[in-house]
């Protein structure tokens, strides 16, 4: 059997993989398809009908991210291929980026320092470098699945109130460990002074944050996305924190990456990160492993440990 990856394997995924097949890739990894039993993806990669048509012998596509909307699952399914992903492994290193990037945003830590290394720091100054408060706050959080969970267990500690907004309610339990309250999405964007998205990228969310939403937030409130690009219009959003309806915007993800709608760059009250939610050596790791333990158990004649449904 052949595994073909799209990226480059640490050593502890081509030894677990050479268990049950042989390891392609990357170099030349669209035409070591044609007689792949398994694909090794990232987010970066589309796999679509046109590309399964060169892999007919695909069993497996473990991609080894959490977001899934790169891969044409029906068209998998169609096939009889079976698609993986990789939640839980993520989600505490990616809610450790979002308060990084909520407290950067809203102290504006990048202005400070820029300013500082521009050679503009000439003592403590009283009324320099002010941001916001997040004590007494109100964080407002779209899509409470892992992610969101884990971002809403880190506000108790800052002192916030949290409203979210999700496909599937918690229960009341989960509530009230969280200290969260559930609220339609209409409200969660008008009482949102830091709203943070972790929902994932549908036709349903696709720019769930435009032009209405961005209308509907507090003046002065700030957008945090870690998610995916295209929850938000990115044009409305240049648009929102030009004209100071918003104090500013802690970006992660992008709509068209790694294009970055120019409107953002000229706007100093924005903070952008090149997509590093789960960027840590640990994360990372457990991620590609997780996925070549699918492959490893799917070529294997067992069930993937973590399927995304069809
Ligand atoms: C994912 O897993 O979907 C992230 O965006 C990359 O960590």
């Amino acid at each position: 059997m052949k595994a073909v990856t799209t990226f480059p394997l640490p050593t502890g995924a081509v030894a677990l993989l050479s268990e049950v097949a042989a390891v392609a890739g990357p170099e030349g990894w669209r035409e070591e398809l044609a007689d792949a039993d398994a694909l090794l993806c990232l987010l970066t990669d589309r796999v679509d009908a046109a590309l399964l048509d060169r892999a007919p012998r695909l069993r497996i596509v473990a991609n080894a991210v959490v977001g899934h909307e790169h891969v044409d699952l029906r068209a998998c399914a169609a096939r009889g291929i079976v698609v993986t992903n990789t939640p839980d492994v993520l989600t505490e290193a990616t809610a450790d980026l979002t308060w990084a990037l909520i407290l950067a945003t809203v102290r504006r830590l990048p202005q400070a320092e820029r300013s500082l290394r521009a050679g503009e720091f000439h003592g403590w100054g009283f009324w320099d470098y002010l941001g916001g408060d997040l004590a007494g706050a109100t964080l407002g959080i779209f899509g409470m699945g892992r992610i969101g969970r884990a971002v809403a267990r880190r506000a108790s500690g800052f002192g916030m109130r949290v409203v979210y907004h999700s496909r599937t309610r918690l229960s009341d339990g989960d509530e009230d460990r969280l200290g969260a309250e559930s609220v339609s999405f209409d409200e969660l964007v008008a009482r949102s002074d830091v709203l943070t998205l972790h929902a994932p990228l549908t036709a349903q969310t696709r720019h769930a944050i435009g032009r209405a939403a961005l209308g509907r937030m507090r003046p002065g409130a700030y957008l945090v996305n870690t998610a995916r690009g295209a929850l938000v219009n990115e044009a409305a959003l240049a648009e929102a924190l030009r004209d100071g309806h918003l104090a500013g915007a802690g970006l992660d993800v992008y709509e068209r990456e790694p294009e970055i709608t120019p409107g953002l760059l000229d706007l100093p009250n924005v903070v952008l990160l090149p997509h590093v939610g789960s960027a840590t050596r640990d994360t990372r790791t457990r991620m590609v492993m997780l996925a070549a333990r699918n492959v490893h158990a799917v070529l294997g004649g067992r069930a993937p440990l973590t399927p995304v449904p069809a």
